[in-house]
């Protein structure tokens, strides 16, 4: 199912076959006619589901002799990029929003040894600078505008139909750059043409309200969120979102920034499930369409977590009162149990 020649080496951390997790206490607080399942990809190699196309993008890179590839970055790709470069003896540059990606991201990238260039600009003008690049010099540009890339990233929806044994209802994802849903719905509809399942999920988009350009039908100028991921004005696969979205019968919503937070954290609440801000975004999605009326009936809906909460530590304590500390003995200790 992908375009691998025989004789190519594959780079690879092993990623994928992440779990399939059944979420029934989410779903008893969204809507109770719903069977939701969370494909949890923050437990890829890197924490997030960038590996699923690097490995390819990489392994591709390498096999057509290059010896370096870049990427333009809100943070994920540059640390699977730098990860995947770092095992196939390749180096790996990547420009990043300065100030604006999570700390554990940066951490990563730096510490795989890539080359990091912050620039004084957003991911949008950061990814014009790296295709005008990668068009004039050699070196391999590994952002979703590789096809490489979206190829390995379906496979996630082919894992999904596995594990279910059917298609489901509806996938719910985040969408940024848009490259992601572009890559499920090729995967759905590839797995279905194969006579691997029957029906086609309807595709439910979920950008951030201070970055949603597909929404308002516009590029934004200047994107903010507090899910930096996803904090991009001019998707590159805008068009084949859109396709998406109208092939399947779906939609491509906003939500806010303090729906993204309510929905992160219960996330991790009421199923122990740390995701990065970014991957709360369709969870908020999902509340905000369930208040609506939006699902008529049971439903299987399925929902891409992105990213591991460990990637952006700082948010995650933001959003909790900072515990106290309490002198070292069992009186104090006990007066502050709530038994
Ligand atoms: N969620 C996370 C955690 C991401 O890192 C990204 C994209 C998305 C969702 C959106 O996916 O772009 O395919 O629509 N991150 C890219 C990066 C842009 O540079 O890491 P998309």
């Amino acid at each position: 199912m992908l375009p691998a020649p025989g004789d190519m080496p594959i780079i690879t951390l092993n990623e994928g076959d992440t779990p399939l997790i059944e979420a029934s206490r989410l779903a008893q607080a969204i809507d109770p006619k719903l069977k939701i399942f969370l494909k949890f990809e923050g437990l890829n190699p890197t924490g997030s589901f960038k590996d699923r196309g690097m490995t390819l993008a990489v392994s591709r890179a390498r096999y057509e002799g290059m010896h370096s590839v870049i990427c333009a970055s809100t943070g994920n790709t540059s640390a699977s990029a730098a990860a995947y470069a770092a095992r196939g003896e390749m180096r790996c540059y990547v420009l990043i929003p300065g100030g604006k990606i999570a700390l554990g991201k940066l951490a990563q990238a730096l510490i795989y040894g890539a080359k990091v260039i912050p620039i004084d600009g957003n991911f949008d003008e950061a990814l014009c600078l790296v295709r005008e690049i990668s068009e004039n010099h050699p070196i391999a540009l590994v952002n979703s505008i590789n096809p490489y890339r979206l190829q390995g990233q379906k496979t996630a929806a082919f894992e999904i139909v596995d594990a279910l044994g059917r298609a489901p209802d509806y996938h719910a994802l985040p969408v940024g750059n848009a490259g992601n849903i572009t890559a499920y719905w090729m995967g759905f509809q590839q797995y279905a043409a194969s006579g691997r399942c029957a029906g086609l999920p309807k595709m439910l988009g979920f950008q951030a309200a201070g970055a949603a350009p597909i929404v308002d039908g516009a590029p934004v100028a200047n994107p903010e969120t507090i899910a930096t991921a996803i904090r991009i004005g001019n998707p590159a696969s805008w068009k084949s979102a859109l396709k998406a979205r109208d092939e399947s019968g779906g939609l491509i919503d906003k939500v806010t920034d303090a729906e993204i937070l309510a929905a992160y954290r219960m996330l991790a609440s009421l199923e122990g499930i740390f995701a990065e801000p970014a991957s709360a975004a369709p969870v908020a999605g999902l509340l905000k369409l369930a208040k609506r009326g939006y699902f008529q009936r049971e439903a299987v809906v399925t929902v891409t977590l992105t990213g591991h909460g460990l990637k952006d530590p700082q948010t995650a304590v933001d959003q909790v009162p900072e515990p106290q500390m309490v002198p070292a003995r069992r009186d104090a200790i006990l007066r502050i149990l709530d038994l």
